[in-house]
């Protein structure tokens, strides 16, 4: 039996992808650029052995057998399994011959809650794509297979901070994601996660933005006028690590996002009260202090991911924790890296004042940028038993 083990990280977009040009090959009408989250804090990890023991490729999801013949997960298995075949008539293969008409069995679990309604697709296509590139010894462009698992999954494909150009052509094979900087680029940037108390279940990326695209004449005016020009500034601030600008251009570029949502017939609503509350709250905060010190950005549901420098943390998730007062059940509210406790001026306290909703936001990951998708040597992460079945804790 050949087995791999890899993990990988979860991305978060500030300058949104929203709309898809082909959705067979998941070709995006806009370029895009996000962070991506440091795996101490969330990450992927998944096992794939190669078994001539297994009758069928298999696959379990966070403990559960999973349906394997769902259309991206079949095309990134087809895309890699190709690219072996290819570098084995090629000549450049070691024993992969041998595992390649072998069936497979895949594992994967998130550490984190599924249930907190952050975005798992992107971590979990872009282990998929590493993990089954080291078992076949695939090398090279891996992000063009992952985005066909999940658009936003080939960004989780590197490290730091990423653009996923676009691309111009039918076939996708310019629609890649690059590294713009690495993790290490800007130190000083943290990121909050405000997992707000879930109320329903909310209209999934992939058919959201199949109705964005079809009625949003917004959608169309951002990614003919917009974006392009906020991709371009976007990379300059982080390059210059202008927090001021970087933060503005974050929280517009996520305002407009659900603006188009709003602009999509019938309209979807991805933003909750706590989340209305948490913009207004990073307003009022920024505007005492004259100066962007936080920025917001949410995806395809209410969750807050909040930028900031280091020495603003302990500040703010005071602040968050003042509008905000947890629900007194024992879980940790904080998770993450650690946060001190901080005075609160009179001054900021009123500026701040606002409508308090006590349990609003459930609890807070605090993280920074990290690295791509890695390998493990480590045998105690394998998720897969020596019979190739998960193993009882998985
Ligand atoms: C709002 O990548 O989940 O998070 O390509 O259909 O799988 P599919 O969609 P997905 O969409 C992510 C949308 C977003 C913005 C972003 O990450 O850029």
């Amino acid at each position: 039996m050949r087995k791999v083990t890899c993990t990988a990280p979860v991305n978060i977009a500030v300058i949104k992808y929203w709309g898809k040009r082909n959705e067979e090959l998941i070709l995006p009408i806009n370029s895009s650029l996000s962070v991506t989250l440091h795996q101490d804090q969330l990450k992927t990890t998944t096992s794939i052995a190669a078994s001539r023991e297994f009758t069928e490729d298999r696959i379990w999801l966070n403990g559960k057998e999973d349906d394997i013949n769902h259309p991206r997960l079949q095309s990134c298995l087809r895309e890699i399994r190709r690219l072996a075949r290819k570098r084995r008539n090629s000549g450049s293969e070691d024993g992969i011959s041998r595992i390649l008409n072998d069936k497979v069995h895949i594992c994967s679990i998130n550490n984190f809650p599924t249930a907190a309604g952050l975005a798992s697709s992107a971590a979990g296509y872009a282990c998929l794509v590493y993990s089954l590139a080291k078992l076949y010894g695939v090398e090279g462009e891996l992000s063009e297979i992952a985005r066909q698992g999940s658009g936003s999954a080939c960004r989780s494909m590197y490290g730091g901070f990423v653009q996923w150009l676009m691309g111009e052509r039918e076939d996708g094979k310019d629609s890649l994601a690059q590294q713009v900087e690495v993790e290490t680029h800007w130190p000083e940037l943290r990121i909050l996660i405000l997992v707000a108390s879930a109320e329903k279940k909310h209209v999934g990326s992939t058919a959201g933005m199949q109705t964005s695209v079809e009625t949003s004449p917004l959608l169309k005016f951002r990614a003919a006028s917009v974006v392009s020009g906020r991709m371009a500034e976007m990379i300059e601030s982080i390059r210059k690590k202008d927090f001021e600008s970087f933060g503005q251009l974050t929280m517009k570029d996520s305002n407009q996002f659900h603006a188009t949502c709003l602009d999509t017939f019938p309209p979807i609503f991805y933003l909750n009260q706590v989340s209305q509350q948490i913009i207004s709250l990073v307003h009022r905060y920024n505007t005492h202090y004259g100066q962007t010190k936080v920025a917001y950005s949410f995806d395809a549901g209410p969750n807050a991911v909040i930028f900031m420098l280091e020495p603003t943390v302990n500040e703010f998730v005071e602040v968050v924790k003042r509008s905000f007062p947890p629900a007194s059940n024992g879980d940790l509210f904080i998770k993450g890296l650690p946060v001190s406790p901080a005075p609160l001026s009179q001054e900021l306290t009123s500026a701040i004042e606002g409508d308090m909703c006590p349990g609003g936001v459930r609890y807070v990951i605090v993280t920074r940028p990290g690295p791509g998708p890695v390998q493990s040597q480590d045998p105690s992460l394998d998720l897969l038993g020596a019979d190739g079945l998960p193993k009882p804790s998985t």
